[in-house]
């Protein structure tokens, strides 16, 4: 679906997620959106990008001027026709997003994240073991894809083993992203959305049946308990789950382990002092953050760094051109385990910001670790070779990534 939408109202830059190679480095082309206010563009719906650090959190952290909630004309049709309109966390706004999000929060507490952490170290050893056996990797094939999806199984108490299917699933819908608004979600998208559901569903009716300590069970009785959760709410939330919980962590190994490669004294000095991994951890998230960009609707008219928003524009937040915006990062282009301060954007800001952030870290800092302690020398296969992205856009990940050792 290359170059199908024009920047033709903003000839001073170029803005296009469905075209393959923006997609592929998308970063030059925020520069010129930190030179201005934000610019505006017409995807056959009115379209704002905001870019700028200081924007990106003036957005995020109003709520009730710029709307979670999908709309439903035809523009976005599409995503609700194939995906169904009963609101999600991510997909809402007080006083739904409230009750919601209490709801969904109470297993992620740090005590729980924290009990999981042999669990995500035995995974991780194991899928290392399997990879250690030839000269050389793909790390999206051999970790980077199945340890969130094994992890998320866990938590949710469905066998890890169906990690294959439940990837097939999850990569699917997710490129219902690389659909243009207005066109049909093709039927194969579709399909594993639904089963996708199918499975959830009769995972809600075996937990209600015989509860067990996962996550499931938990949802189940915060329906049960207090008709709290709807059947529809907890069918989508477990589907939301198994969706932002997997590919995003993915591409968080997948973009750091590339950014470590390419910096090879970065790497050097991460091994000298392990003690780094937690800020290392920190500063892939701002380089090449997973989520490049969130979505609003603004719900009045209003000014936005002096540039007039009217009402019921879209607004693309674009967390990963923030988290290079020179203004609040100097040598923003540069890869740095030792930036301090580092308050990036990538989870997100103020009543969205990202439930499963801890989850995140824990299992990137176990995947890193791991992956330092076994191999002594680490590398990039073809360091100049050409990089295989996936395709969407909003959430930005390699397809693979050859890694030699010895
Ligand atoms: C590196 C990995 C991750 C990144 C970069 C990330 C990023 C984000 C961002 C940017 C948001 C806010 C979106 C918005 O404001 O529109 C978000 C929300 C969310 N994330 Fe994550 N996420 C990651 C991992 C996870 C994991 C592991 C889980 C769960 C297991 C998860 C579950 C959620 C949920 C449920 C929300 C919605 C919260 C709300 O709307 O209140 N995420 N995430």
């Amino acid at each position: 679906m290359n170059g199908v939408i024009e920047t033709a109202s903003a000839p001073e830059f170029y803005f296009n997620p469905w075209d393959e190679a923006f997609r592929a480095n998308p970063y030059p082309h925020y520069k010129p959106l930190y030179a201005g206010a934000p610019r505006h563009l017409d995807l056959g719906f009115p379209l704002a990008l905001v870019a700028r650090y200081a924007d990106v959190r003036q957005v995020l952290l109003d709520p009730q001027l710029f709307s979670s909630v999908q709309p439903k004309d035809s523009a976005f049709a599409n995503q609700t026709d194939a995906f169904g309109d009963t609101p999600t966390v991510l997909q809402s706004d007080p006083p739904t997003h409230t009750r919601l999000r209490r709801l969904v929060s109470r297993d992620f507490t740090p005590r729980r994240i924290r009990e999981l952490e042999p669990r995500i170290r035995q995974i991780a050893a194991e899928l290392l073991n399997k990879a250690a056996r030839n000269r050389s990797f793909d790390l999206m094939a051999d970790l980077a894809n199945p340890l969130p999806v094994m992890v998320i199984a866990e938590m949710l108490g469905v066998p890890a083993e169906k990690y294959e299917t439940f990837k097939h699933w999850s990569d699917k819908v997710v490129e219902a992203d690389n659909t243009l608004p207005g066109m049909p979600i093709p039927e194969e998208i579709k399909n594993a959305f639904n089963e996708l559901r199918a499975y959830f569903a009769e995972q809600i009716a075996r937990r209600r049946k015989s509860p067990g300590p996962d996550l499931v069970s938990a949802l189940v009785a915060a329906h049960d308990e207090a008709e709290a959760l709807s059947a529809e709410e907890l069918l989508q939330f477990v589907v939301l789950l198994l969706l932002a919980g997997n590919e995003t962590t993915t591409n968080l190994i997948g973009n750091g382990t590339l950014a470590l490669g390419r910096y090879p004294d970065q790497l050097a000095k991460l091994r000298a002092n392990p003690g780094l991994l937690p800020n290392a951890i920190e500063e892939m998230l701002r380089y090449d953050g997973p989520v490049q960009s969130t979505f609003r609707i603004a719900t009045r008219d209003c000014e936005v760094d002096g540039a007039e928003i009217k009402s019921g524009t879209g607004v693309f937040v674009m967390l990963a051109a923030a988290n290079r915006d020179p203004a609040a990062f100097p040598e923003p282009d540069r890869f740095d385990i030792t930036r301090s301060p580092n308050d990036h954007v990538a989870f997100g800001e103020g009543i969205h910001f990202c439930i499963g952030a801890g989850l995140a870290r824990l299992e990137a800092s176990i995947a890193f670790g791991a992956m330092l302690e076994r191999f002594a020398r680490l590398r990039l296969a073809a360091p100049e070779g050409p990089l295989e992205y996936k395709g969407s856009y909003f959430l930005r990940g390699l397809s693979r990534l050859e890694i030699a050792f010895d």
